[in-house]
């Protein structure tokens, strides 16, 4: 007898009869701009420097007081219900990603429940940083094959500026504020989403992590006062991990799905950095064009990239378009996803 695959190499394709497909995408964008030009302004950095190193211009920001991640969850959501004329009490559930919830408990997607009128349903989150929202939709899709939902909600949404620390140049000028959520039901045309992956490696953490205000290190004066509730990052380990983790799960999407460049339509990456996404087009061997990009005017949202991008691209995508998500971010955590589009985006 052979051994046994490792769960690292175990075959989770999709074979079962239902088939989960992203129905319909909506996202919300805070109306406050924060420019480069103004972030020069508070520290110092250079428009010239943000857009050569990460391709970002400018992102929205959050502000007017307690206001939290769950308000532009509930945004994004309402536009999502209303855009499908889907009732409240037609969702069985719910999925917020998010790296920054309102509170620790309870979770966003509890409040984004009360927020639009949904009740009664299972609501949680789920925590994997930038690859939250490949994440939660992978659980999704496992909810709607196996026949327990019909109209489950994926929510990706972040105030990243609740975290940020304007006085430090390095992770300040990367991060903006949104939120991108999808209604997912089963397939009624045989498209949808076909494959799915998640990863991830803990020993990623004294790179990318918020050092206070968990149970390791609680809130004191003194972490407050020595700035440890913001987000760390040691920017080059980083992005060394991110270039060869998307590209590694991407091509493995690839492999897994028999499909070579020609046969793709979109790369839906995380927005982390431009060079990156690049990188990652690069390796799979697809143009840029492409590649969905929006950095440029979101800058990193975290778990609200992936939405955002599908809700931009919306109007130019169509019934069949074969797409690979992707998405690195904090644990360290990698996800990727096949999916087959299952409408014409522009009706
Ligand atoms: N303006 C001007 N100079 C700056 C700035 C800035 N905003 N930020 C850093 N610098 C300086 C540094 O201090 C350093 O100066 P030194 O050489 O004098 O020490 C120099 O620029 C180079 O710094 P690096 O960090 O090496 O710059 P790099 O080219 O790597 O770009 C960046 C930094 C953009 C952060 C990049 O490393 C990156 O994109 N990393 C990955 C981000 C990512 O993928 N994160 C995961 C997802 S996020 C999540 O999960 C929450």
């Amino acid at each position: 007898m052979g051994k046994a695959p490792s769960v690292k190499t175990a075959d989770t394709r999709r074979t079962k009869p239902v088939r989960a497909a992203i129905t319909a995408v909506h996202g919300y964008l805070p109306p406050d701009l924060l420019t480069n030009t103004e972030l020069a302004e508070m520290v110092d950095t250079s428009d010239a420097w943000i857009t050569e190193r990460t391709g970002i211009k400018e992102r929205h920001i959050l502000k007017g007081k307690g206001l939290g991640t769950s308000h532009m969850g509930a945004e994004a959501v309402r536009g999502l219900l209303q855009k499908t004329n889907t009732a409240p009490k037609d969702i069985d559930l719910l999925i917020c990603a998010t790296t920054t919830p309102d509170f620790v408990f309870p979770s966003t997607a509890n409040l984004i429940c009360d927020m639009v009128g949904i009740r009664n349903i299972g609501s949680f989150d789920v925590q994997a940083a930038c690859s939250g929202f490949i994440y939660a939709l992978t659980i999704a899709t496992q909810f709607i094959e196996n026949g327990a939902a019909r109209k489950v909600i994926v929510v990706g949404a972040d105030k990243m500026s609740s975290i940020l620390d304007y006085t430090d140049r390095a992770t300040c000028v990367l991060f903006g504020d949104g939120a991108g959520a999808v209604l997912i039901e089963p397939s009624k045309n045989g498209h949808g989403i076909r494959d799915v992956l998640i990863r991830s490696d803990g020993a990623g953490m004294p790179h990318l992590h918020q050092k206070a205000g968990g149970s390791r290190m609680p809130p004191t004066a003194e972490t407050v006062a020595q700035r440890l509730h913001f987000v760390h990052q040691e920017g080059a380990a980083v992005y060394k991990f991110a270039v060869a983790r998307m590209a590694e799960i991407s091509l493995e999407i690839m492999l897994r799905n028999k499909l070579n460049p020609d046969k793709l339509d979109w790369l839906v990456p995380h927005q982390a950095n431009k060079r990156i996404i690049e990188a990652t087009a690069d390796r799979m061997g697809l143009p840029m064009d492409r590649v969905m990009v929006t950095i440029n005017k979101f800058g990193n949202t975290t778990a609200a990239t992936i939405p955002l991008c599908l809700w931009d691209y919306e109007p130019r995508l169509k019934e069949g378009d074969r797409m690979i998500f992707a998405a690195f971010g904090g644990g360290f955590t990698w996800a990727g996803a096949y999916v087959t589009w299952a409408y014409d985006g522009a009706r």
